[in-house]
C-alpha cells in the first residue's frame, strides 16, 4: 500500500476512507492522529493493527460540534458539561461512562469513553464531512514519540495506511489533557497536557493530578488510563533526564560527555554549553515552546544517529507537567539529579 498525502482538497476523500472502514492521518491542534469511524469494529481494529497497539489501551473519539457528545455517553453531568464549555473546542480529553454507539473495542473493553472536540480546522472538516464520530489515537507507532508534522506520520506509518491529511506542524506538541470526574465538583487528571490543572481550577471545585502521572508504573498495575503503564514516546537514543540548574547541568554534561552524547537544553542554555563544547540542541525558553518542540527534538536526534540525550529536566508546573510526564517515559524513568551526582562524582 501506498500511503497518499492528502491536502485541503483531500478532505472530501478522506472522509470517503473513513465511511469506507479505513484508517486516515489527521492532524490536530496537539498531535497527528490515526483515525477512523469509532463505531466500526474492523475500521478500529485496523487502527490498532497499524499502531501496533495492545488491544486494551482505549481510543479518544472526536467530535466537531458539542451536540455529537450525548449520544456517545450515558449522561453529562453538569461539571462535564461546564468544562467543554470552557475547554472545547481544544486540547481537552473528558472520560464518561460510554453508550451502546461506541463499540467495546473502541473502548478498549471499558466501560466508558474518552471525548474530545479538537481545535484544528482540518480535523474539524474532516469529522463533519465524514459524518461520524472519529476515534483516533495519536499517529505514532506504539511506543515512538508522537507525530507532531505529517512527515513524523509517514516515516511511522508509510505503507500502513491509505492517506495522511497534511495539516501543518501541530501548535500544542503535546496530547490532550485526560480527565475523568471523581465527584461532582472534582476533576482527575490521568494525562497532563496543554490544559493545565491551575486551569482547570478556574472551573472545578477540586482537582487532583493522579499518582500515575508522575510515578514509575509497571506493566502489571492496574491504572485508570491503560496508556500510562506502557513504554512511550522512546527514541532510539538512550534518553536521561536530568534535573537541577544550569550550573549543575552544565558540570554533569562536562563529566558524561563523549562520542555520540547530545543534550537538549533550554534555549538560554545554548551559549554555556557551546562555550565549553558540550553538543547540544535548544527546545525552547517557555513550556509551551518545550512541548511544541520536544517529540520532534527527539525524532531528529535519532536521525542524527545520537546514542544517549541527556534532557535538561522542564518544570513539573503548568504546560511544564505535560512535557516532564512525556520525558519520563521517554527516559525509561532513568532521572538524576545533578547537584546530588556532582557532588559524588
Ligand atoms: O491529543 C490527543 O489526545 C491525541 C489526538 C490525536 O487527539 N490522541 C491521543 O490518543 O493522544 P492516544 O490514544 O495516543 O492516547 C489516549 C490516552 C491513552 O493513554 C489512553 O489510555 C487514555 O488516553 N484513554 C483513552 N480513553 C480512555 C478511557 N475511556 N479511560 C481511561 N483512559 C483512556
Ligand atoms: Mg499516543
Amino acid at each position: 500500500m501506498n500511503t497518499k498525502l492528502l491536502h485541503e482538497d483531500g478532505i472530501a476523500y478522506a472522509a470517503e476512507l473513513i465511511r469506507a472502514g479505513e484508517p486516515v492521518g489527521m492532524p490536530t491542534e496537539t498531535v497527528y492522529g490515526l483515525a477512523c469511524d469509532a463505531g466500526n469494529p474492523d475500521a478500529v481494529r485496523k487502527v490498532f493493527a497499524a499502531k501496533g497497539r495492545p488491544a486494551d489501551n482505549p481510543l479518544i473519539v472526536h467530535i466537531a460540534d458539542l451536540s455529537e457528545w450525548a449520544p456517545l455517553v450515558t449522561e453529562i453531568p453538569p461539571l462535564a458539561q461546564k468544562l467543554a464549555e470552557r475547554f472545547w473546542p481544544g486540547p481537552l480529553t473528558i472520560i464518561l461512562p460510554r453508550s451502546e454507539r461506541i463499540p467495546s473495542v473502541t473502548a478498549g473493553g471499558l466501560d466508558s469513553v474518552g471525548v474530545r472536540f479538537p481545535a484544528h480546522p482540518v480535523a474539524q472538516a474532516l469529522i463533519r464531512a465524514s459524518g461520524v464520530p472519529i476515534a483516533a489515537p495519536s499517529g505514532n507507532r506504539s511506543g515512538s514519540p508522537s507525530p507532531t508534522t505529517s512527515a513524523h506520520m509517514l516515516a511511522d506509518m508509510d505503507g500502513r495506511i491509505p492517506a495522511i491529511l497534511e495539516g501543518g506542524s501541530c501548535l500544542c506538541g503535546v496530547e490532550s489533557t485526560v480527565i475523568v470526574l471523581d465527584d461532582a465538583e472534582t476533576v482527575r487528571v490521568l494525562r497532563p497536557g496543554f490544559v493545565t490543572p491551575e486551569q482547570l481550577g478556574t472551573v472545578a471545585e477540586r482537582v487532583i493530578v493522579d499518582d500515575a502521572v508522575l510515578a514509575q508504573i509497571s506493566p502489571d498495575t492496574v491504572v485508570r488510563s491503560p496508556g500510562m503503564k506502557y513504554k512511550h514516546y522512546a527514541p532510539n537514543a538512550q534518553v536521561t533526564l536530568v534535573q537541577g540548574g544550569q550550573a549543575d547541568f552544565l558540570r554533569y554534561m562536562q563529566k558524561h560527555g563523549g562520542e555520540g552524547v547530545t543534550a537538549l537544553v533550554f534555549d538560554a542554555d545554548v551559549p554555556a554549553c557551546e562555550a565549553l563544547g558540550i553538543p547540544c540542541r535548544p527546545y525552547g525558553d517557555t513550556d509551551e515552546a518545550r512541548a511544541a518542540a520536544f517529540f520532534a527534538a527527539l525524532r531528529e536526534a535519532d536521525a542524527e544517529g545520537v546514542q544517549h540525550l541527556y534532557v535538561r529536566a522542564p518544570r513539573t508546573d503548568g504546560v511544564g507537567l505535560a512535557v516532564y510526564n512525556r520525558l519520563i517515559r521517554a527516559a525509561g524513568y532513568d532521572i538524576v539529579h545533578a547537584e546530588a551526582a556532582a557532588d559524588t562524582l
